[in-house]
C-alpha cells in the first residue's frame, strides 16, 4: 500500500505530461498534433544500451497473456511452442490475463503495485502513460538501440514511449472495423454500408427478410470496449473528449456526443441491436456473429480469422470494410486505434530472458505468424508489407483504407477517463439514462477523473 499510494502522489504531479498517442502512420500526423510528443529530453540518455539486450537463453518467464482471439488454435500456445523449440533452456509460464481489458489491467495494477506479478506481460496501448507515470514497467530504451525500435511501423513506439522512455515493444496492432454478410448483401442486392442510417436499413431489410434476427452487433458493456466503440461515434460527429492539454472535458461543449450516443442507442430502440447489446463485449458480439444471429459485426482484425474458424456459420460468407460514417460527414468513418505491447514488470529478476522473449514475439517469423494464421496487423514494417502475408490477411487490404483515431491516453488518468465515458454509454443504452444526462455525467465524470491521481 505504502508503495501506491506513494505512486499515486507521484503520478498528480506528473499528469500534465502527456505521452505521445498511440497510432499507425495515417493517425499519427492527426494524434501527434493533438496530444503532443513525449518530453524528448530523456530519450537520448534513455537509448544507452545498458547490459541485457535480449540475448539469454536460460531463465524462467511468466507471461501475463490475454487469449488474443476467441477462436482457435490459441495464438499464445502457438507462439509459446516456436519460441520454446528455439529457446529450449528458457521455461516460460504462460498466466490467462482477462478477455475484458478494464479487468486485466485492475487485475494486473493490483499485482505489480503490490510488488508481484508476472514477469512479462501483454498490455494494451492506452496504457503507456499510466504505467509509466506509476513506474509499472522497465523502460525498454534502457537496454534496447535505437536500431530495433526503427523495425516498427510508424508510430507504433512513440506510442509507448512515456516522458522520452520506450515503456514497451509493439507486439499487435488493431483496429476497429465492420465485417459483413456479403452473401446475404449480395442475395439483396445491397451495398457495403458507408453509412449508419444506411446500415440500419439495410440492417430492417434483412431482418424483415427473416434472413437474420439483429442487424448490427457491437460493444457497449459497461467496459473499455464501449470507450473504443464510442469514441468512433464521437469522432464523426466531431466532437473531443478533452482538450489537448487533458484539464478539461469537451463532451459537454456543442453536440458531438449526444449525437455519438444517441446513434448508439438508436440501434437497440429500433431493434436493429439486441435488447442486452449493453451487455456485449468482443467475444459476445463475435458469438453472435458467427453463428449467423446478426448481419454486421463492429469488431477487431481477429474477427476476421475467427469468423472463419472452427464452430462458424458463416465461413465464406463474410467481408470486411472500413466502419460507415454519419450522412454528411466524409466516408470512412474513423476507427479506433488498438493493440497490444509486451511490458516487463519492475519486479522481474530475469530481464535478460525476459528480454529475449520479448524479442523473439517482435521477431519477422512471430509477426507472420499472428498476421497470417489469426488475421492480426504486425507492427514490423517489413512483415506489413510482405506480399505473401497481405494475401493471407484480408484485413491488411482494408486498412489501407481506415480513418484512425485515438483515445484520450496521453494522460496518466487515462483509466478514469475511459470509465466516465464506458459506464455511461452502457447507463444509457440499458435504458438507464437518456443520452443527453448521460453525456453530461460522462463529462462531469472526466473533469473529476482528471484532476484524480487514482489507478
Ligand atoms: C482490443 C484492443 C484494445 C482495447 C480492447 C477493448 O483488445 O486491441 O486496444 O483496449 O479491445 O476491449
Amino acid at each position: 500500500m505504502t508503495r501506491i499510494s506513494t505512486l499515486f502522489r507521484r503520478t498528480k504531479t506528473t499528469r500534465r505530461s502527456p505521452s505521445a498517442a498511440v497510432g499507425l502512420a495515417a493517425a499519427m500526423a492527426a494524434s501527434l498534433c493533438c496530444v503532443g510528443v513525449a518530453g524528448t529530453a530523456g530519450a537520448a540518455a534513455a537509448h544507452k544500451v545498458a547490459k541485457a539486450p535480449g540475448n539469454a537463453t536460460k531463465g524462467t518467464i511468466t507471461w501475463w497473456a490475454n487469449p488474443i482471439t476467441t477462436g482457435t488454435p490459441d495464438p499464445r500456445k502457438v507462439l509459446l511452442k516456436a519460441f520454446e523449440r528455439k529457446y529450449p533452456h528458457i521455461h516460460v509460464k504462460m498466466e490467462s490475463a482477462p478477455t475484458d481489458t478494464t479487468t486485466d489491467r485492475a487485475t494486473l495494477t493490483t499485482q505489480i503495485g503490490g510488488g508481484a506479478g508476472p514477469t512479462v506481460y501483454m498490455g494494451t496501448v492506452t496504457w503507456p502513460a499510466q504505467f509509466g507515470a506509476h513506474e509499472f514497467a522497465v523502460p525498454l530504451s534502457k537496454y534496447e538501440p535505437k536500431s530495433y525500435f526503427k523495425t516498427f511501423a510508424k508510430g507504433l513506439v512513440t506510442g509507448a514511449t512515456y516522458k522520452g522512455k520506450v515503456l514497451a515493444a509493439p507486439f499487435y496492432t488493431t483496429q476497429g472495423l465492420l465485417y459483413y454478410r456479403k452473401d446475404l448483401l449480395a442475395a439483396d442486392h445491397l451495398p457495403v454500408p458507408k453509412t449508419w442510417s444506411q446500415l440500419a436499413s439495410e440492417s430492417k431489410e434483412m431482418q424483415a427478410k427473416g434472413q437474420v434476427k439483429y442487424g448490427f452487433v457491437f460493444q457497449a458493456a459497461d467496459y473499455e470496449g464501449a470507450t473504443c466503440d464510442f469514441m468512433e461515434y464521437l469522432a464523426d460527429a466531431g466532437g473531443k473528449v478533452t482538450n489537448k492539454k487533458y484539464t478539461k472535458s469537451e463532451l459537454a461543449s456543442g453536440k458531438a456526443a449526444v449525437k455519438a450516443l444517441t446513434t448508439m442507442d438508436s440501434f437497440v430502440k429500433d431493434g436493429i441491436s439486441p435488447q442486452a447489446e449493453s451487455t456485449y463485449k468482443e467475444a459476445t458480439s463475435m458469438a453472435a456473429f458467427k453463428s449467423g444471429t446478426a448481419a454486421f459485426l463492429r469488431n477487431w482484425p481477429y474477427a476476421y480469422n475467427t469468423s472463419q474458424g472452427t464452430g462458424s456459420k458463416v465461413v465464406g460468407k463474410v467481408g470486411v470494410a472500413p466502419l460507415p460514417t454519419f450522412s454528411k460527414a466524409k466516408y470512412p468513418g474513423y476507427s479506433v486505434i488498438g493493440g497490444w505491447d509486451l511490458f516487463v514488470n519492475p519486479h522481474s529478476k530475469n530481464i535478460a530472458a525476459d528480454l529475449t522473449f520479448i524479442k523473439f514475439m517482435t521477431s519477422p517469423a512471430a509477426q507472420k505468424t499472428l498476421a497470417t494464421t489469426f488475421s492480426e496487423i504486425p507492427t514490423l514494417t517489413k512483415v506489413q508489407k510482405t506480399k505473401t502475408v497481405k494475401s493471407k490477411n484480408p484485413v491488411l487490404a482494408v486498412v489501407s483504407k481506415t480513418k484512425l483515431i485515438t483515445r484520450p491516453a496521453g494522460t496518466p488518468n487515462y483509466a478514469a477517463v475511459s470509465k466516465a465515458l464506458y459506464q455511461n454509454v452502457s447507463a444509457a443504452m440499458a435504458g438507464q439514462e437518456s443520452t443527453k444526462t448521460a453525456i453530461s455525467k460522462a463529462s462531469t465524470g472526466v473533469n473529476s477523473a482528471l484532476s484524480s491521481s487514482g489507478l
